[in-house]
C-alpha cells in the first residue's frame, strides 16, 4: 500500500499518454518518486499496463475494473488479469467510467478478491459517504464540473466539500482531484484533511510534465 499523502496522475487516454508516451512519461514520474521520495503513482489505460511494468517500478493502477470473474464476459477487464500485469490497484466508477451502484459493489469485490488497491471516486460528498461502506482503500473525491477546468480547482471550489468529505470517509483515505494546478490547490487540500490527489491535465497536458510534478509534489 502507497504511504500517504500520495499522488496519482491519471493518464487517461490523452494522445500524449498512451503507448511508447505513456511510458516517457511513466518514467518521469518514476524518477521525480525516487529523488523526492514522495508516494507516487500513475493509472494507465488497460493496454498500457505490461509495457508500463516493464519498465517502471513506480505503483500503477488500471483506470478501470469490471464486474466479473473468470468466465463467460467477453470484452470485459478481469481484476486477475489486472493483478497479472503487475498493477497495483485499479480506479473504480471514475466519473468518466461511471458504474451503477450494484456493478460498483461488485467491481470492488472482484478487485479486493484480486487483491488489488481500490480508489473509489466519488463526485460529492454524499457519495463518498455511500461509497465508504465498501471499504476501499481509498476514496477520490473529484466534483465532475471541475474535471479538466485550468482556471478553477477543488481546492478553490469546493473546500468545504472537501472537509466534509473527510469527515463522512469513515476514516479512510480520500484523494481530491478535479482542476489540481498549483502549490496552493495542494497545500490548501492537504490542510482540509486530504490524505492525496488524483491529477490529470496539470501534468499531461504540461510544458514540462517533470518540472510541474516536482512543483506540486513539493508541497507535500
Ligand atoms: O482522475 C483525475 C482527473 O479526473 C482529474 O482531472 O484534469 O482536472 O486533473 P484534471
Amino acid at each position: 500500500m502507497m504511504s500517504c499523502p500520495i499522488w496519482i496522475t491519471n493518464f487517461k487516454t490523452y494522445e500524449q499518454c498512451v503507448g511508447k508516451k505513456a511510458l516517457e512519461l511513466a518514467k518521469i514520474h518514476e524518477k521525480v518518486a525516487l529523488e523526492t521520495g514522495v508516494s507516487i503513482g500513475i493509472a494507465v489505460n488497460a493496454f498500457d499496463l505490461f509495457r508500463v511494468a516493464q519498465e517502471v517500478k513506480i505503483p500503477f493502477f488500471a483506470q478501470h475494473c469490471d464486474p466479473v470473474d473468470y468466465g463467460a464476459h467477453t470484452g470485459h477487464l478481469l481484476a486477475q488479469s489486472i493483478k497479472k500485469t503487475g498493477a497495483i490497484g485499479t480506479l473504480l466508477n471514475h466519473s468518466e467510467r461511471r458504474l451503477s451502484f450494484a456493478d460498483l459493489q461488485d467491481s470492488e469485490v472482484c478487485a479486493r478478491k484480486a487483491s488489488l488497491t481500490r480508489v473509489v471516486c466519488a463526485e460529492d460528498p454524499q457519495e463518498i459517504e455511500k461509497f465508504a461502506w465498501l471499504n476501499p482503500d481509498f476514496l477520490a473525491f473529484e466534483p465532475p464540473e471541475l474535471i479538466g477546468s485550468s482556471t478553477a480547482s477543488v481546492s478553490t471550489s469546493k473546500p468545504e466539500s472537501i472537509a466534509e468529505s473527510v469527515s463522512l470517509s469513515r476514516g479512510i483515505p480520500v484523494l481530491v482531484g478535479a482542476g489540481i494546478q498549483s502549490v496552493a490547490d495542494v497545500k490548501i487540500a492537504l490542510e482540509l484533511g486530504a490524505s492525496g490527489f488524483l491529477v490529470a491535465s496539470a501534468i499531461t497536458k504540461a510544458e514540462d510534465p517533470e518540472a510541474t510534478l516536482r512543483e506540486l509534489v513539493s508541497a507535500f
